[in-house]
């Protein structure tokens, strides 16, 4: 089967990587693509933005596509999805009205609001003054975010109340983000740890991925800028088996629940960034409808069960009846990122490296790298560049390996943190002195 893959990052890389070790696919092409995934075997890239509706479908007529698969949120908010279904193409992904969950903050916390999911109290503004009426009401720390697609840097949690009007003032007044920033929901400061929860659903049946946790702060203590993610990795122990049950029976299957009822059934990844206090309770902090970036990376080297039997079971709505099978072990992926992410990035600084990171056995995942025309070398081409991912026994285990490929890349200024999985390790060094 040929497979069609929309993406570009560490996310579509790991995803190519995974669909290539299934016996049932002969050729995966990935729109774009990476030079890391064109190093697979069975994958190739094509120069089609994702973005592109008109040419990815004509792609898919063209080469026979048996099945495509969306990466990013852009194309689904577009309504990627919608067009291939109409044209008879299977595709993996929720529809237009679905991906307003991540698409429209708003949209999402009214939803949550209808179907009694736990969430932080919000209100929503489009008026600048009456925002900051509001404010003087509710103190920090308090987070304001940007209704729509902000690329990750819509969310601001405010700890002074100072930060919070400027953030208001900043969005609704100034335009900072655009559209998407033309609205914004105000919302109490969740506390406790976050966790990534991901599910595959298929309309009606939601299939938990195994869980993970990401870093989102650029620098070690989880301080500085939010990113998109500087590390990852699975299972996240926060997640204990009670809490788990809790987020499928309050959360996930009210969500598929309630999507289906409001007319916009779910099908694609359905991802719920958790926050859960030290009780054990849960609260949505964000939906997404799609695979984490950087969670997939260690995701999809726990995954042991054949991908595209997860895809073909998505598409025929049989997700009732399999289960996915995920290692024993614990997987951890640190990204490797330019010294300016996440506010700016690194162009054709040579990589060096690669191929000795890759004998530690760990794996390196590409995302902003691209080759020089001129010689051929791996060179960076964006923000966050690689995630060495590694898999081990233990969390430390994981941990260390990691670190340990990663330190035999380098460019000028390369930037990683040198503590992703530090509350699992400090969690397991509890738990082994008992
Ligand atoms: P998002 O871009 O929606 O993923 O939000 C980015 C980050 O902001 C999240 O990962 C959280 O760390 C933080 N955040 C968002 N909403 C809240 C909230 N209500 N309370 C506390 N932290 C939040
Ligand atoms: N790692 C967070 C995200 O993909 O949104």
């Amino acid at each position: 089967m040929h497979i069609l893959l929309v993406g570009s990052g560490g996310r579509e890389h790991a995803i190519a990587w995974k669909l290539a070790a299934s016996v049932q696919v002969e050729r995966i092409t990935v729109a774009p693509g990476n030079p890391g995934m064109s190093a697979e075997p069975r994958v190739d890239t094509i120069g089609i933005d994702v973005s592109d509706i008109n040419a990815l479908e004509a792609f898919a007529k063209a080469h026979n596509v048996a099945m495509t698969v969306v990466g990013p949120e852009a194309p689904l908010v577009l309504g990627l999805v919608d067009r291939f279904k109409t044209a008879g193409l299977p595709i993996v992904g929720p529809s237009q009205a679905a991906a307003a969950l991540e698409g429209s903050k708003d949209f999402a916390k009214e939803f949550m609001t209808r179907h009694k999911i736990p969430t932080a109290a919000f209100k929503t503004f489009d008026d600048c003054e009456a925002a900051l009426i509001y404010l003087q009401s509710h103190p920090a720390p308090i987070v304001i975010k940007a209704d729509g697609l902000a690329a990750g840097k819509g969310v601001v949690v405010a700890q002074t109340d100072a930060e919070a009007r400027a953030a208001v003032q900043d969005m609704l007044r100034d335009g900072a983000h655009g559209v998407a920033g033309s609205r914004v929901v105000i919302e109490e400061c969740l506390v406790g740890e976050e966790a990534s929860f991901i599910c595959l659903v298929d309309g009606k049946t939601a299939l938990p991925f195994a869980t993970s946790q990401d870093h989102k702060a650029r620098d070690e203590g989880d301080v500085g800028p939010n990113t998109g993610g500087m590390g990852a990795y699975s299972p996240a122990p926060v997640v204990t088996a009670d809490v788990h049950k809790h987020v499928m029976r309050d959360i996930v299957n009210p969500t598929v629940a309630g999507m289906a009822a409001d007319g916009a059934s779910f099908t694609g990844f359905l991802y719920v960034g958790l926050m859960i206090d030290s009780s054990g309770n849960a609260r949505v902090i964000e939906y997404n409808v799609r695979l984490g970036d950087p969670e997939t990376q260690p995701l999809m080297m726990r995954l042991e069960s054949d991908l595209v039997a997860l895809f073909q079971a998505t598409l025929d709505g049989t997700l009732d009846t399999i289960e996915a099978d995920w290692s024993k072990d614990t997987t951890l992926g640190i990204v490797m990122a330019a010294d300016k992410y996440p506010a700016g990035s690194s162009r054709g600084e040579q990589i060096h490296g690669l191929s000795e990171a890759s004998m530690t056995g760990a794996k390196v995942f590409h995302a902003g790298t691209s080759v020089d025309d001129d010689d051929g070398k791996t060179v960076t081409a964006g923000g966050r560049v690689l995630c060495v991912t590694a898999r081990a026994k233990t969390i430390s285990e994981a941990k260390a390996l990691a670190e340990q490929a990663a330190a035999k890349i380098h460019w000028p200024n390369a930037r990683w943190r040198r503590d992703i999985g530090h509350r699992a390790v400090a969690r397991s060094e509890r738990s082994d002195n008992g």
